[in-house]
Protein backbone atom coordinates (compact mmCIF):
# COMPACT_ATOMS: atom_id res chain seq x y z
CA UNK A 1 0.00 0.00 0.00
CA UNK A 2 1.63 3.30 -1.47
CA UNK A 3 -0.11 6.72 -0.59
CA UNK A 4 1.58 9.99 -1.42
CA UNK A 5 0.28 12.64 0.98
CA UNK A 6 0.41 16.53 0.83
CA UNK A 7 0.55 17.97 4.10
CA UNK A 8 -0.39 21.80 4.03
CA UNK A 9 -0.69 23.11 7.57
CA UNK A 10 -1.56 27.10 6.63
CA UNK A 11 -2.24 29.16 9.86
CA UNK A 12 -2.77 29.49 13.61
CA UNK A 13 -3.24 25.65 14.77
CA UNK A 14 -3.40 24.72 11.78
CA UNK A 15 0.73 23.15 11.82
CA UNK A 16 -0.11 22.00 15.36
CA UNK A 17 -2.80 19.70 14.67
CA UNK A 18 -1.69 18.97 11.10
CA UNK A 19 1.77 17.62 13.25
CA UNK A 20 0.05 14.94 15.79
CA UNK A 21 -2.36 14.21 12.44
CA UNK A 22 0.87 13.35 10.58
CA UNK A 23 2.40 11.28 13.53
CA UNK A 24 -0.64 9.19 13.63
CA UNK A 25 -0.91 8.43 9.89
CA UNK A 26 3.37 7.60 10.01
CA UNK A 27 2.65 5.56 12.49
CA UNK A 28 -0.26 2.95 11.09
CA UNK A 29 2.50 2.86 8.04
CA UNK A 30 5.46 1.94 10.55
CA UNK A 31 2.96 -0.43 12.16
CA UNK A 32 1.56 -1.79 8.66
CA UNK A 33 4.05 -1.58 6.69
CA UNK A 34 2.92 0.55 4.60
CA UNK A 35 4.37 3.38 2.01
CA UNK A 36 3.03 6.91 3.34
CA UNK A 37 5.18 9.86 1.33
CA UNK A 38 4.67 13.31 3.29
CA UNK A 39 5.25 16.48 1.57
CA UNK A 40 4.45 19.89 2.65
CA UNK A 41 3.49 22.95 0.93
CA UNK A 42 2.14 26.77 1.84
CA UNK A 43 -1.54 28.02 1.96
CA UNK A 44 -3.52 30.40 3.61
CA UNK A 45 -1.52 33.31 5.37
CA UNK A 46 1.50 31.54 5.58
CA UNK A 47 1.38 31.39 1.74
CA UNK A 48 0.56 35.37 1.42
CA UNK A 49 3.37 36.13 3.76
CA UNK A 50 6.14 33.78 2.17
CA UNK A 51 4.86 34.32 -1.13
CA UNK A 52 2.22 36.93 -1.93
CA UNK A 53 -0.52 34.37 -2.82
CA UNK A 54 -3.00 32.55 -0.44
CA UNK A 55 -2.53 29.57 -3.08
CA UNK A 56 1.27 29.43 -4.64
CA UNK A 57 1.58 27.16 -8.29
CA UNK A 58 3.62 24.81 -6.11
CA UNK A 59 1.04 24.18 -3.50
CA UNK A 60 -1.52 23.14 -6.87
CA UNK A 61 0.91 21.18 -8.36
CA UNK A 62 1.94 19.20 -5.39
CA UNK A 63 -1.97 18.25 -4.64
CA UNK A 64 -2.82 17.20 -7.77
CA UNK A 65 0.49 14.89 -7.77
CA UNK A 66 -0.80 13.76 -4.51
CA UNK A 67 -3.18 10.95 -3.58
CA UNK A 68 -4.65 12.80 -0.81
CA UNK A 69 -3.95 16.62 0.99
CA UNK A 70 -4.32 16.82 4.57
CA UNK A 71 -4.78 20.14 5.50
CA UNK A 72 -4.84 22.08 9.18
CA UNK A 73 -6.76 25.63 8.96
CA UNK A 74 -6.68 29.07 7.30
CA UNK A 75 -7.06 33.08 8.05
CA UNK A 76 -5.49 35.62 10.29
CA UNK A 77 -6.46 38.74 12.18
CA UNK A 78 -4.05 40.35 10.37
CA UNK A 79 -5.98 39.76 6.67
CA UNK A 80 -9.25 40.26 8.06
CA UNK A 81 -9.54 43.73 6.04
CA UNK A 82 -8.64 41.70 2.70
CA UNK A 83 -11.10 41.75 -0.15
CA UNK A 84 -12.24 38.40 -0.14
CA UNK A 85 -10.16 37.56 -3.53
CA UNK A 86 -6.84 38.42 -1.28
CA UNK A 87 -7.70 36.85 2.09
CA UNK A 88 -6.05 33.12 3.07
CA UNK A 89 -9.72 31.93 2.62
CA UNK A 90 -9.20 32.16 -0.80
CA UNK A 91 -6.40 29.73 -0.75
CA UNK A 92 -8.61 26.91 0.39
CA UNK A 93 -11.51 27.88 -1.77
CA UNK A 94 -9.43 27.44 -4.89
CA UNK A 95 -7.46 24.34 -3.93
CA UNK A 96 -11.35 23.03 -3.39
CA UNK A 97 -12.35 23.81 -6.70
CA UNK A 98 -8.88 22.33 -7.68
CA UNK A 99 -9.03 19.13 -6.63
CA UNK A 100 -12.63 19.14 -7.70
CA UNK A 101 -14.77 17.69 -4.50
CA UNK A 102 -17.71 18.30 -4.45
CA UNK A 103 -19.29 16.25 -1.57
CA UNK A 104 -17.63 17.58 2.11
CA UNK A 105 -18.44 14.57 5.01
CA UNK A 106 -18.64 16.04 8.13
CA UNK A 107 -19.63 13.20 10.62
CA UNK A 108 -20.87 14.82 14.34
CA UNK A 109 -20.25 11.84 16.94
CA UNK A 110 -21.72 12.27 20.14
CA UNK A 111 -18.99 10.38 22.69
CA UNK A 112 -20.41 8.91 25.58
CA UNK A 113 -17.19 10.42 27.34
CA UNK A 114 -17.74 13.84 26.48
CA UNK A 115 -21.48 14.01 27.08
CA UNK A 116 -21.34 16.81 29.54
CA UNK A 117 -19.25 18.65 27.63
CA UNK A 118 -22.67 19.37 26.18
CA UNK A 119 -24.80 22.17 27.30
CA UNK A 120 -27.82 19.67 25.72
CA UNK A 121 -28.83 17.24 28.58
CA UNK A 122 -26.89 13.80 28.50
CA UNK A 123 -30.18 11.95 27.35
CA UNK A 124 -30.37 14.39 23.95
CA UNK A 125 -26.84 13.68 22.65
CA UNK A 126 -26.53 9.79 23.85
CA UNK A 127 -26.33 8.03 20.87
CA UNK A 128 -26.54 11.40 18.34
CA UNK A 129 -23.86 9.64 15.16
CA UNK A 130 -24.87 12.35 12.02
CA UNK A 131 -23.19 12.22 8.75
CA UNK A 132 -23.50 15.75 7.03
CA UNK A 133 -23.00 15.88 3.18
CA UNK A 134 -22.24 19.73 2.24
CA UNK A 135 -22.22 20.24 -1.14
CA UNK A 136 -18.37 22.30 -1.54
CA UNK A 137 -18.16 23.38 -4.99
CA UNK A 138 -21.70 25.71 -5.71
CA UNK A 139 -24.08 28.03 -3.99
CA UNK A 140 -22.98 31.44 -2.83
CA UNK A 141 -19.70 30.44 -1.97
CA UNK A 142 -18.72 29.94 -5.74
CA UNK A 143 -21.66 31.78 -7.47
CA UNK A 144 -20.93 34.86 -10.47
CA UNK A 145 -22.10 37.53 -9.93
CA UNK A 146 -20.27 38.68 -7.18
CA UNK A 147 -19.70 42.54 -6.04
CA UNK A 148 -19.21 44.83 -3.47
CA UNK A 149 -19.85 47.87 -5.26
CA UNK A 150 -18.77 50.61 -2.60
CA UNK A 151 -20.15 53.37 -4.71
CA UNK A 152 -23.25 52.28 -5.34
CA UNK A 153 -23.16 51.37 -1.62
CA UNK A 154 -24.84 48.04 -2.95
CA UNK A 155 -23.03 44.53 -2.92
CA UNK A 156 -24.30 40.44 -4.19
CA UNK A 157 -23.22 36.59 -4.56
CA UNK A 158 -25.33 34.34 -6.02
CA UNK A 159 -26.57 31.23 -5.12
CA UNK A 160 -26.98 28.89 -7.68
CA UNK A 161 -26.92 25.62 -8.80
CA UNK A 162 -27.55 23.08 -11.29
CA UNK A 163 -29.19 20.25 -11.60
CA UNK A 164 -26.32 18.07 -12.04
CA UNK A 165 -24.38 19.66 -9.37
CA UNK A 166 -27.48 18.53 -6.85
CA UNK A 167 -27.70 14.86 -8.53
CA UNK A 168 -24.26 14.14 -7.44
CA UNK A 169 -24.08 15.37 -4.35
CA UNK A 170 -27.30 13.51 -3.21
CA UNK A 171 -26.01 10.19 -4.78
CA UNK A 172 -23.16 10.32 -2.22
CA UNK A 173 -25.40 11.38 0.12
CA UNK A 174 -27.42 8.37 -0.82
CA UNK A 175 -25.04 5.49 -0.93
CA UNK A 176 -23.78 6.86 2.66
CA UNK A 177 -27.67 6.36 3.85
CA UNK A 178 -27.50 2.36 2.45
CA UNK A 179 -24.61 2.05 4.41
CA UNK A 180 -25.73 3.58 7.57
CA UNK A 181 -29.34 3.91 8.89
CA UNK A 182 -31.13 4.36 5.76
CA UNK A 183 -32.46 7.84 6.57
CA UNK A 184 -31.73 11.16 4.45
CA UNK A 185 -32.63 14.80 5.74
CA UNK A 186 -31.90 17.26 2.74
CA UNK A 187 -31.94 20.38 4.19
CA UNK A 188 -33.03 23.62 1.81
CA UNK A 189 -35.20 26.69 1.67
CA UNK A 190 -37.17 26.08 -0.31
CA UNK A 191 -40.36 27.88 0.98
CA UNK A 192 -38.28 31.28 -0.57
CA UNK A 193 -35.41 30.21 -2.70
CA UNK A 194 -35.98 29.01 -6.36
CA UNK A 195 -32.41 27.22 -5.59
CA UNK A 196 -33.63 25.43 -3.07
CA UNK A 197 -36.97 24.36 -4.79
CA UNK A 198 -34.26 22.65 -7.58
CA UNK A 199 -32.71 21.26 -4.82
CA UNK A 200 -35.44 19.52 -3.33
CA UNK A 201 -37.01 18.62 -6.72
CA UNK A 202 -33.66 16.88 -7.88
CA UNK A 203 -32.97 14.90 -4.42
CA UNK A 204 -36.80 13.32 -4.49
CA UNK A 205 -36.06 12.55 -7.98
CA UNK A 206 -32.58 10.96 -7.50
CA UNK A 207 -34.44 9.36 -4.08
CA UNK A 208 -35.86 6.83 -6.77
CA UNK A 209 -32.97 5.10 -6.88
CA UNK A 210 -32.89 4.41 -3.41
CA UNK A 211 -36.09 3.06 -2.49
CA UNK A 212 -34.35 1.53 0.75
CA UNK A 213 -33.53 5.14 2.37
CA UNK A 214 -36.32 6.76 3.94
CA UNK A 215 -35.80 10.54 2.53
CA UNK A 216 -37.38 13.56 4.39
CA UNK A 217 -37.01 17.51 3.67
CA UNK A 218 -36.37 20.28 6.00
CA UNK A 219 -36.32 23.92 5.95
CA UNK A 220 -33.04 25.19 7.35
CA UNK A 221 -34.22 27.65 9.89
CA UNK A 222 -36.29 24.94 11.18
CA UNK A 223 -33.34 22.29 11.03
CA UNK A 224 -31.13 24.62 13.08
CA UNK A 225 -33.52 24.16 15.82
CA UNK A 226 -34.66 20.47 15.23
CA UNK A 227 -30.84 19.66 15.20
CA UNK A 228 -30.46 20.68 19.54
CA UNK A 229 -33.80 19.38 20.36
CA UNK A 230 -33.31 15.73 18.72
CA UNK A 231 -29.89 15.32 17.18
CA UNK A 232 -30.38 11.35 17.31
CA UNK A 233 -33.49 11.46 14.70
CA UNK A 234 -30.60 12.33 12.06
CA UNK A 235 -28.43 10.04 10.08
CA UNK A 236 -27.16 11.74 7.30
CA UNK A 237 -28.12 15.55 6.53
CA UNK A 238 -27.64 16.39 3.13
CA UNK A 239 -27.35 20.22 2.50
CA UNK A 240 -25.95 22.80 -0.05
CA UNK A 241 -22.63 24.92 0.86
CA UNK A 242 -24.01 27.65 2.95
CA UNK A 243 -26.46 25.55 5.20
CA UNK A 244 -24.07 23.09 5.35
CA UNK A 245 -21.56 25.48 6.88
CA UNK A 246 -23.33 26.77 9.21
CA UNK A 247 -24.91 23.23 10.52
CA UNK A 248 -21.74 21.71 10.79
CA UNK A 249 -20.21 24.35 13.23
CA UNK A 250 -23.78 24.14 14.92
CA UNK A 251 -23.42 20.38 15.47
CA UNK A 252 -20.20 20.81 17.86
CA UNK A 253 -22.65 21.55 20.52
CA UNK A 254 -23.66 18.00 20.42
CA UNK A 255 -19.54 16.79 20.39
CA UNK A 256 -18.91 19.13 22.84
CA UNK A 257 -16.23 20.93 21.28
CA UNK A 258 -15.73 22.35 17.19
CA UNK A 259 -11.86 20.80 17.94
CA UNK A 260 -13.34 17.08 17.61
CA UNK A 261 -14.95 17.28 14.42
CA UNK A 262 -13.42 15.67 11.41
CA UNK A 263 -14.08 16.32 7.60
CA UNK A 264 -13.19 14.66 4.26
CA UNK A 265 -13.72 16.17 0.65
CA UNK A 266 -14.32 13.41 -2.04
CA UNK A 267 -15.52 12.95 -5.75
CA UNK A 268 -13.28 14.85 -6.82
CA UNK A 269 -9.74 14.11 -8.53
CA UNK A 270 -7.67 14.31 -5.10
CA UNK A 271 -9.52 13.95 -2.09
CA UNK A 272 -8.89 16.88 0.42
CA UNK A 273 -9.06 15.95 4.58
CA UNK A 274 -9.18 19.07 6.66
CA UNK A 275 -10.85 19.73 10.52
CA UNK A 276 -13.98 21.15 10.48
CA UNK A 277 -12.37 24.15 13.01
CA UNK A 278 -10.97 27.17 11.95
CA UNK A 279 -6.99 28.38 12.76
CA UNK A 280 -8.21 29.74 15.68
CA UNK A 281 -5.51 32.70 15.90
CA UNK A 282 -5.89 33.15 19.45
CA UNK A 283 -4.36 30.04 21.10
CA UNK A 284 -1.92 29.38 17.95
CA UNK A 285 1.83 28.62 19.46
CA UNK A 286 0.58 27.89 22.79
CA UNK A 287 0.07 23.71 22.74
CA UNK A 288 -3.96 24.67 23.46
CA UNK A 289 -5.36 23.26 19.97
CA UNK A 290 -7.20 20.09 20.32
CA UNK A 291 -5.47 17.75 17.43
CA UNK A 292 -8.46 14.96 18.02
CA UNK A 293 -10.78 16.67 14.85
CA UNK A 294 -7.04 16.81 13.07
CA UNK A 295 -6.71 13.05 13.77
CA UNK A 296 -10.02 11.95 13.23
CA UNK A 297 -9.49 13.40 10.26
CA UNK A 298 -6.66 11.75 9.36
CA UNK A 299 -8.51 8.41 10.02
CA UNK A 300 -11.03 9.24 6.87
CA UNK A 301 -8.09 10.12 5.12
CA UNK A 302 -7.38 5.71 5.34
CA UNK A 303 -10.83 5.08 4.93
CA UNK A 304 -11.66 7.11 1.97
CA UNK A 305 -7.90 7.49 0.15
CA UNK A 306 -6.06 4.40 1.30
CA UNK A 307 -9.21 1.29 1.50
CA UNK A 308 -7.67 0.52 5.24
CA UNK A 309 -11.08 1.25 7.25
CA UNK A 310 -9.61 -1.32 10.06
CA UNK A 311 -6.61 1.17 10.66
CA UNK A 312 -9.08 3.75 10.03
CA UNK A 313 -11.40 2.23 12.53
CA UNK A 314 -8.31 1.92 15.32
CA UNK A 315 -8.04 5.38 15.26
CA UNK A 316 -11.13 6.16 16.12
CA UNK A 317 -10.83 3.34 18.92
CA UNK A 318 -8.19 5.00 20.06
CA UNK A 319 -9.67 8.57 20.53
CA UNK A 320 -12.71 6.89 22.08
CA UNK A 321 -10.56 5.27 24.34
CA UNK A 322 -8.22 8.26 25.28
CA UNK A 323 -11.13 10.12 26.22
CA UNK A 324 -12.61 7.74 28.27
CA UNK A 325 -9.88 7.44 30.06
CA UNK A 326 -10.27 10.97 30.97
CA UNK A 327 -7.64 12.94 29.37
CA UNK A 328 -8.85 16.04 27.80
CA UNK A 329 -7.26 19.29 26.18
CA UNK A 330 -7.84 22.86 27.34
CA UNK A 331 -11.45 23.15 25.14
CA UNK A 332 -12.67 19.80 26.63
CA UNK A 333 -11.93 20.42 30.09
CA UNK A 334 -15.01 21.73 31.79
CA UNK A 335 -15.27 20.23 35.23
CA UNK A 336 -12.62 20.13 38.35
CA UNK A 337 -11.88 16.78 37.51
CA UNK A 338 -11.18 17.31 33.89
CA UNK A 339 -8.89 20.44 34.53
CA UNK A 340 -6.88 17.64 36.37
CA UNK A 341 -6.69 15.60 32.98
CA UNK A 342 -5.61 18.65 30.77
CA UNK A 343 -3.13 17.57 28.13
CA UNK A 344 -1.04 19.90 25.85
CA UNK A 345 -1.66 19.36 21.92
CA UNK A 346 1.84 17.32 21.79
CA UNK A 347 1.19 14.64 24.69
CA UNK A 348 -3.10 14.35 23.50
CA UNK A 349 -0.80 13.41 20.08
CA UNK A 350 1.06 10.86 21.63
CA UNK A 351 -1.51 9.43 24.41
CA UNK A 352 -3.69 8.74 21.00
CA UNK A 353 -0.51 7.27 19.18
CA UNK A 354 0.53 4.81 21.80
CA UNK A 355 -3.19 3.82 22.77
CA UNK A 356 -3.12 3.21 18.67
CA UNK A 357 0.09 1.70 19.08
CA UNK A 358 -1.14 -0.99 21.58
CA UNK A 359 -4.57 -1.48 19.30
CA UNK A 360 -2.91 -1.99 16.03
CA UNK A 361 0.24 -4.52 18.55
CA UNK A 362 -3.09 -6.30 19.69
CA UNK A 363 -4.95 -6.90 16.60
CA UNK A 364 -1.73 -8.12 15.06
CA UNK A 365 -0.77 -10.73 17.40
CA UNK A 366 -4.28 -11.90 17.56
CA UNK A 367 -3.66 -12.71 13.68
CA UNK A 368 -0.20 -14.39 13.94
CA UNK A 369 -2.19 -17.19 16.15
C1 LIG B 1 -15.12 25.56 6.89
C2 LIG B 1 -14.62 26.99 6.99
C3 LIG B 1 -14.39 27.53 5.59
C4 LIG B 1 -15.73 27.52 4.87
C5 LIG B 1 -13.76 28.93 5.54
C6 LIG B 1 -12.46 28.98 6.31
C7 LIG B 1 -13.56 29.41 4.13
O1 LIG B 1 -15.49 27.76 7.73
O2 LIG B 1 -14.43 24.73 6.29
O3 LIG B 1 -16.19 25.27 7.43
O4 LIG B 1 -16.53 28.46 5.02
O5 LIG B 1 -15.99 26.57 4.13
MN1 LIG C 1 -17.12 26.62 8.67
Amino acid sequence: MKLKVLVVAGDGIGPEVTAEASRILRSVAELGGYEFEFREALIGGAAIKAQGTPLPQATLDGALESDAVLLGAVGGNEFNSLPPDKRPEAGLLQIRQALGGFANLRPAFAHPALAANSPLKPEVIDGADILFVRELLGGLYFGEPRQWDREAGSAWNTMRYTRDEVIRVARVAFELAQKRRKKLTSVDKANVLEVSQLWRATVTEVAKDYPDVTLDHQYVDAMSMHLMNTPRSYDVVLTENLFGDILSDESAVITGSLGMLPSATIGGQVNLYEPVHGSAPDIAGKGLANPLGAILTAAMLLRHSGNLEQDAAAIETAVRKVLEQGYRTADLARSEKDKKMVLSTQEMGKQVHETLNEIIDRRQAMHAV
